[in-house]
């Protein structure tokens, strides 16, 4: 289906909005000393979350959009990985600036004793040729290597669940990374379904060909 480039722009602010407003919520509870008793965890896990939702928002659209024959959802898939990338940028100057004040030996202890950042720290490194290359002049330049490179998003994906799997299970508190582990399965399974389904077509192409070579 296509829609009107009236009605997408419409859309795209919306989502562009909604998807800025969790930053301006935490920004006036901060200025409000509104974030509780602990507000710089509560910053970092806030950031954190919603770099796992947005991750997990961009990885959606491609199943969706052929699932459901909206072509449109394709024009929001951009906005939303760049969004990934600033709430990221966030948790992680949240984390080197607020909590540690960019004291490296403080950050490098944290990360000895809590090695699930270091993969959080990973993911984040992943996602920076991502975004460096989401134009459309840097698609247009890469051309299949565009896409190539942007099956990284699956690996930043399953390391973003194991940080996020690790750093809750020292809280025994597996409810929510259950629940996003399996979206994310979901999403990778989805992935995976065209290319075996073109491997399984070529195979029985070859029988067939062997088929009627041998008669
Ligand atoms: C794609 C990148 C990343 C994602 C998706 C991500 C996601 C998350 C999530 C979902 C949480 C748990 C929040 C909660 O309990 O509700 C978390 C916690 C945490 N993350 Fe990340 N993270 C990423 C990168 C990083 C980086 C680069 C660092 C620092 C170098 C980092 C440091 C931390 C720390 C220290 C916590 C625990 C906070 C606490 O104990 O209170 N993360 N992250």
């Amino acid at each position: 289906m296509t829609l009107s480039a009236v009605r997408l722009t419409l859309i795209k602010r919306a989502v562009f909005v909604s998807a800025l407003s969790p930053l301006i919520i935490y920004l006036w509870r901060a200025v409000g000393d509104a974030l509780g008793a602990n507000p710089i965890e509560a910053l970092i896990r806030g950031s954190g979350d919603w770099t796992l939702y947005f991750l997990t928002l961009t990885m959606s659209i491609t199943p969706l959009r052929r699932f459901t024959g909206q072509n449109w959802l394709q024009a929001l898939r951009r906005m939303l990985g760049l969004f990934t990338f600033l709430y990221a940028c966030l948790h992680l100057t949240t984390f080197v600036w607020f909590d540690h004040f960019f004291d490296l030996d403080e950050i490098l202890r944290d990360v000895w004793k809590r090695p699930f950042i270091a993969i959080g720290f990973t993911a984040f490194l992943l996602l920076i040729p991502l975004a460096i290359t989401s134009t459309h002049a840097m698609q247009r330049r890469l051309g299949r290597y565009w896409s190539q490179l942007h099956r990284v998003v699956y690996a930043v994906a399953l390391l973003a669940m194991t940080h996020f799997w690790w750093m809750r299970a020292g809280k025994q508190n597996f409810a929510e990374p259950i629940v996003i582990g399996v979206i994310i399965t979901i999403l990778l399974a989805a992935r995976l379904i065209g290319p075996i389904q073109r491997w399984i077509q070529a195979r029985k192409d070859l029988v067939l060909a062997r088929d009627v070579e041998s008669r």
